[in-house]
């Protein structure tokens, strides 16, 4: 058997526009209905209101754990305006975890933006990192007594490549420059989060406070093996994974490095010039390996690898999301059992990692791909919002009882 550090935090995660419901004063929620999606997100697993009943079953499948998000455009409903209703709500909702003994993880931007905040140019506006700090500081404040683990921006790069690069997520910006503008100012709004954070807890003297970033990381790995498709694979390994990591480290504004890991990318540059480079992945049935349903290929080699790399940071890490989409439930215990064992090998060579937390602890509206994606420990059924727990969260249930799983 392998063994987990004691006191490993494990749980799941969710965020707020995919569970909750009703996000009608954000980007998304127009956006969906403007792009025309099959998919709306509507009522989502209407967790806005059954919070308490998904925590229960939280709590039965022994997660000590678990991350979710505030949605900004509740919170701060037009700019400088603050809803003390959903600020009591979110008082609510950590007090509800903290019953449970489940430790709260909370995000503060997961991908949504207020409309206010996107109608004046979003994270292109000169202000957008003023804004961003005085909602911050405003809700950590009123949480600060129950929270201790915060995650400021959920994965930027993701966030820039969807909305920025291919333009496909609102604000359906297709360019390079913008995208680099973009990330300079999830950067910086990042640091001042972090920093306001910590100053905020000093001045209560609220005791020690954790903030990081969720980092989605994937392994790059050349498909064909030319010199050019290696390069690229290197590239785009530093650009993707590490370099808004090692800006944050060098301006000392993290105190835990947030992983989320899905997948690999298959490298194969198709032509010549930066876009190819840097995007081209292999279109040929050259991966070998199962993959969930939304066609990502399933390795945990790379989760091992980029564990490894990280450890030159000195840094805790936390695996803030970790899971597959599939309708074979056998499959996602193979998943999670398969990382586990990635994981804990990366531990016995010493990555300090402070807790793994699956993503999603319920079925949820995966943004553009809408319902048909089932990442859930628990299976919803969107027309009841009936609860499922699956076979697999059984299983992982037991890890989070016992701290160990299976050698390989
Ligand atoms: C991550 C997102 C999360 C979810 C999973 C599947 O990139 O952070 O919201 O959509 O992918």
């Amino acid at each position: 058997m392998l063994e987990f550090p004691k006191d490993f935090l494990w749980g799941a995660a969710t965020s707020a526009y995919q569970v909750e419901g009703n996000n009608d004063n954000c980007d998304w929620w127009e956006w969906e209905k403007r792009y025309g999606l099959k998919d709306t997100s509507g009522s989502a697993c209407r967790s806005y209101e059954l919070f308490t009943q998904d925590f229960d079953i939280a709590h039965r499948l022994h997660h000590n754990a678990h991350r979710l998000s505030v949605e900004w455009s509740r919170i701060e409903p037009q700019e400088g305006v603050f809803s003390e209703e959903e600020i009591s709500h979110y008082q609510e909702v950590v007090r509800a975890l903290r019953e449970r003994k489940i430790i709260p993880v909370v995000t503060l931007h997961h991908f949504t933006n207020p409309l206010w905040f996107s109608r004046r140019g979003g994270w292109q506006d000169a202000k957008a990192c003023f804004y961003f700090v005085r909602f911050v500081e405003k809700i950590v404040e009123a949480l600060s007594d129950q929270v201790r683990y915060w995650v400021t921006i959920n994965e930027p790069m993701v966030y820039v490549y969807q909305s920025y690069v291919l333009g496909l997520w609102p604000p359906q910006e297709k360019s390079f420059s913008l995208a680099r503008g973009v990330t300079t100012k999830l950067l910086n709004a990042h640091v001042q989060a972090y920093q306001a954070i910590h100053r905020l807890y000093e001045q209560k003297q609220s005791g020690p406070v954790f903030v990081g970033i969720a980092k989605n990381m994937q392994a790059f790995v050349p498909c064909i093996s030319t010199a050019v498709n290696r390069c690229a694979a290197a590239v785009r390994d530093y650009l993707y994974n590490y370099e808004l990591l090692l800006k944050i480290k060098k301006r000392k504004a993290m105190d835990f490095i947030g992983v989320n890991y899905y997948t690999r990318n298959l490298v194969e540059v198709r032509g010549g010039g930066m876009g190819h480079f840097l995007l081209d992945i292999c279109q040929e049935e050259h991966s070998h390996l199962p993959r969930n349903t939304l066609g990502w290929d399933i390795y945990p080699e790379g989760f091992f690898q980029i564990l490894m790399k990280l450890k030159s940071f000195n840094l805790p890490v936390f695996i803030l999301e970790n899971g597959i989409c599939t309708l074979d439930d056998a499959q996602r215990w193979d998943f999670v059992l398969s990382h586990l064992q990635s994981l804990h090998r990366a531990i016995s060579e010493g990555v300090p990692v402070l807790g793994y937390l699956y993503w999603s602890l319920l079925d949820n509206y995966e943004w553009d791909k809408g319902f048909a994606p089932r990442f859930g420990l628990v299976e919803v059924d969107y027309k009841t919002q009936q609860r499922t727990i699956r076979e697999s969260a059984l299983k992982f249930a037991e890890v989070c009882h016992t701290g160990k799983v299976v050698s390989l």
